[in-house]
């Protein structure tokens, strides 16, 4: 794809517009930005206290990047910002409130990730009923001396019950995924029935209780907010059934991490295949990195070659509209373009 850029400057000596690049951004795409724009980029470091960061984010006009948490305390730092473009769909890094407070637009990054987020989905919801990791282990560590015996068997995925909470669109991808593909019954709860679901995937709108009974595999693929903050604790694990497979793609804090950990210790239920933790990069001492019955993953559902790049480049299209004072094409709060149009 080629961004198009414009520079704002006409006539008069060109001064390149600041903006902050912040851990991720695909090298081409950071690239094309530096041509126009006077861009630092900036990876592991603090934010409140690294001098550069808070010098070139003083002059800042955009930010673009993942998982920068872009609160009033940044914010102050940053009188000239108009936009701050997510290389991520999920923005619980923002304050979205206070952002728009300030007339500064949000975007993310939707729609071109959603298939490759459901095959990772779908691939860590199968790597735990079959136990794929432990047995690649077993048979990389030259352990494999005699015929299997039933203490190596999985589980089945197909024509099994799949109950997803947060039918959003990347919901719906693994719908198709799980009904078309693999025979299950597909569950669902949501603040919202979805059509699409129910017509197209045969998916039975419930409530969260009941689905967390009847799912042979619970997959949590909310966003993350102050209402899902914490949607799944003790009392939830014991509500599944003891054979249940809980996935976890949507953000560690969706659920109360120590319970997960206590309902697998004491077999509430069967295993969990995760891509997100309570906090990232995972501690070492997490209990969860020493059980079997536990796939993980490094918060990378969304990351292939070539997500990656789309992600970048819809996040550099973001960010010049929004340098250029025009529409960006994933805005998340639309009132903030009224309110800076009015
Ligand atoms: C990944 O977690 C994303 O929000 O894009």
């Amino acid at each position: 794809m080629d961004l198009v850029f414009q520079n704002t400057f006409q006539g008069g000596p060109t001064v390149k517009k600041k903006v902050v690049a912040y851990e991720r951004v695909e090298k081409p795409v950071l690239d094309q930005l530096k041509e126009t724009y006077d861009v630092q980029f900036f990876k592991n470091i603090d934010t409140r206290s690294d001098e550069e960061f808070l010098a070139h984010l003083k002059e800042a006009e955009g930010i673009i990047g993942l998982a920068l948490n872009v609160d009033k305390q940044l914010l102050d730092h940053a009188p000239h910002l108009k936009i701050v473009s997510n290389v991520s769909v999920g923005y619980n890094n923002l304050d979205v409130a206070e952002l728009t407070k300030r007339g500064i637009m949000a975007t993310n990054t939707p729609h071109v990730l959603t298939d490759t987020v459901a095959d990772a989905i779908f691939g860590i919801l199968i790597a735990t009923a079959r136990r794929i990791p432990e047995l690649d282990h077993l048979v990389k560590s030259r352990n494999w001396n005699e015929s299997l015996t039933n203490e190596y068997y999985g589980v089945d995925v197909h024509h099994k019950t799949l109950g997803i909470i947060g039918m959003g669109e990347i919901g719906c991808a693994i719908a198709q995924r799980a009904h078309h593909g693999f025979n299950m019954d597909v569950l669902y709860h949501n603040r919202s029935r979805n059509e699409t679901a129910e017509k197209t995937y045969k998916a039975k709108y419930v409530s969260k209780e009941d689905l967390l009974k009847q799912a042979d595999f619970v997959l949590l693929m909310t966003p993350l907010t102050p209402e899902t903050e914490g949607l799944l604790g003790l009392a939830e694990f014991k509500m599944m059934k003891n054979s249940a497979i809980f996935i976890n793609g949507s953000r560690g804090k969706t659920i109360i991490e120590k319970d997960l950990i206590e309902a697998l210790q004491t077999k509430e239920i069967a295993a969990a295949g995760l891509d997100v933790f309570e906090q990232e990069p995972i501690n070492h001492d997490n209990p969860l990195l020493d059980m079997p019955n536990v796939v993980t993953l490094p918060h990378i559902g969304s990351s292939t070659h070539e997500t990656e790049l789309k992600m970048s480049e819809l996040a550099a299209e973001n960010l010049i509209a929004g340098l250029n004072g025009e529409k960006p094409p994933t805005l998340i709060d639309e009132s903030v373009w009224k309110k800076l149009n009015s």
